[in-house]
């Protein structure tokens, strides 16, 4: 297969580690210029060199409107134009008890996975309505299309994500902008192996815990979230918008009682007008 994305231009936020990584490596592969935007200026850094001409890095915080703004800039200032917005960086945030949370800590975790994905939205929108094209792509959660996969504000924001995909989708899609999430269940990343395992750097650990969960029996790398980037952000997908397509092995769609249906002798009809089964 040729090069998916060539020619293309992304901003990747949280593009250090994770599943952005995964996403900057994917992509620049497939024919893509990136800008790897996130906190951690020693990670991206070491990333946007690892990648070559192709990748920039700027060290920005999703929560801060003149840093998305950069971060959006400098892809247009040094590649000419933005095809593919990824807001991708988070955190878990505030955890425990409804009754125990403060609102610090709901504002602080908010402020980064809802506030600073309306930011790369409305900055990407700002290159995309005069060029009449783009896409911008979310990352949210399994937690943000059902309720105990994730804390409280994580879900809440992560539902919020999905939300605004169609909303802001419902608009830009005059102005040929395709607006899309992807919602990834366990992936092997450090904070699934600080969340699961209690450390950062556990992450075989994880991979075995997770690879427990799966209904598939096998553990979800970052790459397979970025094949699921890719496919939205490429032309492939022009006819998909205000979709979140979720990558999570069939766990949100696997209900356990299936097994009891499942493992029944097959070809019994049930008779009409018989009381139960
Ligand atoms: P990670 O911790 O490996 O990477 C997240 C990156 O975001 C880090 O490089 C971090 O420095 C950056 N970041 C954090 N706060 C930031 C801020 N305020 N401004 C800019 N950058 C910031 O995490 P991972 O697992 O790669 O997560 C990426 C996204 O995927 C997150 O939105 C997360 O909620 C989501 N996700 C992850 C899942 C998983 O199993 N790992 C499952 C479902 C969703």
């Amino acid at each position: 297969m040729g090069e998916r994305m060539q020619d293309k231009v992304a901003v990747i936020t949280g593009g250090a580690c994770g599943i952005g990584a995964g996403t900057a490596r994917r992509f620049v592969e497939q024919g893509a210029s990136v800008v790897v935007s996130d906190l951690n200026r020693e990670a991206g850094q070491a990333l946007a060199d690892e990648l070559g001409d192709r990748a920039r890095f700027i060290r920005a915080d999703v929560t801060r409107e003149e840093d998305v703004a950069a971060a959006v800039d400098l892809a247009v200032d040094s590649f000419g134009r933005l095809d593919c917005m990824i807001n991708n960086a988070g955190i878990i945030g505030a955890v425990g008890s409804i009754k125990d949370i403060s609102v610090e800590a709901w504002d602080r975790t908010t402020a980064i996975l809802m506030r600073g994905v309306f930011l790369g939205m409305k900055h990407a929108a700002r290159v995309m309505i005069p060029q009449k094209s783009g896409c911008i792509l979310s990352v949210t959660s399994t937690a943000g299309v059902a309720g105990g996969l994730g804390p409280h504000v994580y879900t809440a924001a992560k539902h919020g994500v999905v939300g605004l995909t169609k909303s802001v989708g419902s608009e830009l899609a005059k102005h040929r902008i395709r607006v899309n999430a992807v919602a990834p269940g366990n992936i092997v990343t450090v904070m699934t192996s600080a969340l699961i395992t209690g450390e950062p750097d556990n992450q075989d650990v994880a991979a075995e815990m997770i690879a427990v969960m799966s209904p598939l029996g096998f553990s979800g790398y970052p790459i397979d979230v970025a094949n699921a980037l890719l496919y939205l952000a490429s032309d492939e997908a022009r006819y998909v918008t205000g979709h979140t397509l979720v990558v999570d092995a069939g766990q949100t769609t696997s209900g356990e009682a299936g097994e009891m249906f499942h493992q029944q002798e097959a070809d019994i009809i049930r008779e009409e007008g018989k009381r139960g089964m």
